[in-house]
């Protein structure tokens, strides 16, 4: 058996890649990294990579990470800018028996020396849509909140190769208008992510705040040990950490989760509206399912319709 899953419509794209590689025998880890990659280049997508919305600078500062569920290690950059791959770099470090987590200027140097691609990763658009934000800004409270981009986030994804190895990893230029300096969940092991081949791999997207305080990729995971399905970890998880927020804090933002196990079952949750996934194995083809939330936090799923596919295209790419 294999198997990717990955957060948004976005990765579709990126696992199809990823799943010729695992079919032909490929490596989890080869796997991942391409199929992120694929994301990471690709300019109409606001929150990653290539084209991802700057900070309140105005500068695209990229976190990213890789898991290695048979070894652990765990390689991640924060804050990076300037690098065409971050989810490259991280899985470099992940070699690192130290040093394997670098942020702004020290995971910059480290790229540079490795040789990664040095690429200018703010678009004309992107400034467009921070110029249009500034505007909006200024017209409203001066208490309006930040948000994850509407709709669209962290790329993250969980892998299965047929030697039983699992992978995680994430990219993601976090949220738009962001403090420069500011790191969310992404390459943060154990909320963004987190990868053991005995037990399962999940990854996060959301408000990087509130998946930190339920350190909830590691969480699902665990579940999964314990024997539950993906399906009902990420359910469990997302629904618990939910409603701690609520009680504790009076609100929870945007929490979306993935997982699979290694027998190539696969689960999502989410406690918002609008969350997509896309998710590929042995018996599925590359398929995107929209999910929706029941009043128990059990979530249902239903593949996306062409017309929501071809609408989805049309709006990355429109005027802004
Ligand atoms: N989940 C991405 C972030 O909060 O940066």
């Amino acid at each position: 058996m294999w198997g990717m899953i990955a957060t948004w419509r976005m990765a579709v794209e990126g696992i199809t890649k990823g799943a010729q590689m695992l079919k032909n025998g490929g490596d989890a880890g080869d796997a991942i990294e391409s199929a992120i990659r694929e994301v990471e280049d690709f300019p109409y997508y606001k929150s990653v990579g290539y084209g991802g919305l700057p900070n309140e600078e105005m500068e695209v500062e990229m976190d990213a990470a890789f898991m290695d569920g048979n070894t652990l290690d765990i390689g991640a950059v924060a804050a990076i800018r300037d690098f065409a791959n971050p989810v490259s770099i991280a899985r470099r470090l992940s070699h690192e028996k130290v040093n394997s987590l670098l942020v702004a200027e020290g995971a910059e140097k480290f790229a540079h020396k490795e040789g990664f691609e040095r690429k200018n990763m703010l678009t004309d658009r992107a400034k467009a849509h921070y110029r249009k934000r500034i505007k909006e800004m200024s017209a409203q409270a001066a208490s309006q909140k930040l948000k994850p981009y509407s709709g669209h986030d962290t790329v993250g994804m969980a892998c299965l190769d047929m030697t039983g190895k699992m992978t995680a990893a994430t990219s993601t230029s976090g949220l738009f208008m962001k403090k420069k300096g500011r790191v969310g969940d992404s390459p943060i092991s154990g909320s963004g992510f987190y990868a053991d081949s005995k037990k399962g791999a999940a990854s996060a997207t959301g408000l990087g705040e509130d998946l930190m305080k339920g350190c909830i990729s590691y969480e699902i995971v665990r579940l999964m040990g314990e024997g539950m399905h993906p399906q009902k970890a990420c359910e469990t998880a997302v629904a618990r950490l939910d409603a701690e927020l609520k009680e504790r804090r009076g609100e929870a933002g945007d929490l979306s989760l993935i997982a699979m196990n290694p027998k190539g079952e696969w689960g999502v949750a989410t406690n918002i509206e609008g969350f997509s996934f896309a998710v590929v194995t042995e018996a599925l083809e590359p398929t995107v399912y929209l999910v929706t939330r029941q009043e128990d936090g059990l979530c249902t799923y239903e593949k996306a319709s062409d017309e929501w596919m071809e609408n989805y295209m049309k709006t990355r790419m429109a005027p802004i």
